[in-house]
């Protein structure tokens, strides 16, 4: 009985241990600072694109993609290459992929998993055109405001227009970026941001302010 017990302990251990294994931090590469098309050539192609090839991002893009977003630039500091006021640093960057959420951690340059659920579906509204098409991009990014973050903003028309604007910054690095690469890209302010910060499981100080695409031309 005792051999039963324990095999079935050694069972579950091993079980529980794969399927950690299986959603665990992605550590990224250093983000390559080097390369990427001149500035004007990029504002020249930024674009909002609304249909993705299904093609997964290498870690290497990731990682870029991600730095260039709101990674730290200055680490004397931690400052990043987004601005934000007050230097809040209040919209964190959620990516959504097939096999689950993560949150970017700056500070460590990975992504930290959050859920284990492909939630990329629930970042589009029923009335999006290509509604489809933007579901089969790879990633989506989803900007979320920490409103606790905006300790003297106490209005809430103040903390929109904040949380909005640092999202903009974010998301127009990530259009540059992309337009740099030749990936697809486009932002969405049109989501049913109460059902996604359910399915997130955000606190109620946490925002869903935009949700942005991002893969390989269709
Ligand atoms: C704040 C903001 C919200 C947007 N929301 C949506 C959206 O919900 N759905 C969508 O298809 N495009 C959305 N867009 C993309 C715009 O439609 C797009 O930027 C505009 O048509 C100009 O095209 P361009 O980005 O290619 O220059 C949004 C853009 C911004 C700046």
């Amino acid at each position: 009985m005792r051999k039963i017990f324990l095999t079935i302990a050694v069972m579950f251990c091993f079980i529980s241990t794969s399927l950690a294994a299986e959603f665990a931090a992605i550590k990224l590469p250093p983000p390559d600072m080097k390369g990427g098309k001149p500035l004007m050539q990029c504002l020249k192609d930024r674009k909002t694109d609304r249909s993705f090839s299904t093609k997964k991002l290498p870690v290497e893009v990731l990682s870029n993609l991600l730095w260039a977003a709101a990674g730290i630039n200055r680490p004397d500091s931690g400052k990043r290459t987004a601005p934000s006021a007050k230097n809040w640093q209040d919209v964190a960057v959620y990516v959504a992929m097939a096999d689950g959420l993560y949150l970017y951690n700056a500070k460590t340059h990975s992504l930290d998993p959050v859920l284990k659920a492909d939630l990329r579906g629930e970042t589009t509204h029923f009335l999006q055109p290509s509604r489809s098409s933007i579901e089969a991009a790879p990633l989506q990014l989803i900007y979320v405001a920490d409103y606790s973050k905006m300790t003297i903003a106490t209005s809430a028309e103040n903390k929109l227009l904040y949380s909005g604007a640092d999202s903009a910054f974010i998301a127009q690095n990530v259009y540059l970026y992309c337009a740099s690469e030749g990936l697809a890209t486009g932002i969405r302010a049109m989501l049913d941001k109460t059902g996604l910060a359910k399915d997130m499981k955000l606190r109620d100080q946490q925002k869903v302010v935009f949700a942005q695409a991002v893969g390989y031309p269709e």
